[in-house]
């Protein structure tokens, strides 16, 4: 990888980001879901543009997979500006940003995605860049290092984050607009999927799309995801029209379930229920138990665990609703300490 190629890595996948690009909304208008999001970025997009100006600095934040950056792409689009997309963990010291925000126009966008993950000396220098459009930047070494004051375009910085909570205060408070990304409505991904299957020209009824949203807990990348996967099925049964039978069919043999868990949710249930009698448990017990990060438990797994009111989260811990244990079969101790 060139230095220009590992800054402008995404943290997504390649197969992915493919098929992302070609299924991505270009403007507000394509974009389907996020209303309250939406709405507010409509009008400052609009006023911004009205009074010529930049468009102050973005936050977006939600659980992984609910399109920050199609949502960053759009809002650069709808500006009628450049981006450049980054992320947090690519940029690993001063001179990485320097060389990002020298490249702007006036007006452009630099998207940080995972910004919670900036190094701290890189986050300390975008404080100027955001508020007042300029960095200082250190020349030369020992006796002969001086300060030089750089003024940059005004320009938008977007950050993504799947963890708002973990983002110092300095950072956080100079985001003009901070707006949150939410878990989609079956509705919504119904939509996403049959936009999709017309992009693939595949034919799916829509008990088969219902379907498709409504295992694909709350969020497009894995709507898109068990499309794709449902086609192949479908082009291998040689089968014209995908049906709610073929979507069944696929979608047990990659171990999504009916609510859309996957064997990792379903293995935290188990742990926690079998294990720890429903909880309280720790996530790190959790994360250690299965052998996964806490990060990935406490930003993937378990914001959907939640919303769906599989488990609760308790000053002692995570413990399992009732609702949790009769998805996974078991009786609800009616004595357990929850
Ligand atoms: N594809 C993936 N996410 C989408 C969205 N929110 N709207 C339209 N198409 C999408």
């Amino acid at each position: 990888m060139t230095e220009e190629e590992r800054l402008l890595a995404s943290s997504e996948q390649d197969e992915d980001v493919a098929a992302a690009n070609t299924l991505r909304p270009t403007t507000l208008a394509q974009y389907i879901g996020q209303d309250a999001v939406k709405n507010q970025l409509d009008v400052y997009i609009t006023a911004a543009k009205k009074r010529e100006e930049s468009l102050d600095h973005v936050l977006l934040y939600g659980p992984p997979g609910l399109g920050k950056t199609t949502m960053a792409l759009v809002i650069a689009n709808e500006m009628g500006v450049h981006i450049r997309t980054t992320s947090g963990p690519a940029i690993d010291k001063p001179g990485d940003l320097v060389a990002l925000l020298s490249e702007l126009q006036p007006g452009d966008v630099l998207f940080i995605d995972e910004i919670h993950r900036l190094p701290k000396v890189v986050e300390e220098m975008l404080y100027s860049a955001m508020e007042d459009f300029y960095i200082d930047i250190v020349v030369g070494q020992g006796p002969a290092a001086h300060p030089v004051h750089f003024p940059l375009p005004p320009f938008t910085l977007i950050g993504a984050t799947t963890r708002a909570g973990v983002l110092s205060a300095p950072l956080r408070d100079r985001f003009g607009i901070s707006a949150h990304m939410a878990y989609y409505t079956t509705e919504d991904l119904a939509k996403i999927v049959t936009r999709s299957a017309a992009i693939f020209n595949l034919a799916i009824d829509p008990d088969g799309i219902k379907e498709i949203a409504l295992r694909s807990r709350g969020t497009p990348r894995i709507a898109n995801r068990l499309l794709k996967r449902v086609r192949d099925f479908a082009d291998v049964a040689d089968l014209e029209t995908a049906d709610a039978e073929l979507v069944d069919t696929a979608l047990t043999a990659l171990q999504v379930d009916n609510r859309g868990l996957d064997t990792i949710d379903r293995k935290i249930l188990r742990l926690m229920i079998d294990q720890y009698n429903g909880g309280p448990v720790g996530l790190s017990t959790i994360a250690a138990n299965i052998g996964e990060e806490t990060a990935t438990i406490e930003e993937v797994y378990e914001p959907y665990l939640l919303q769906i009111g599989f488990i609760q989260r308790t000053p002692r811990g995570r413990t399992v609703t009732r609702e949790g244990y009769a998805h996974m079969g078991r009786t609800y101790p009616e004595s357990s300490n929850h």
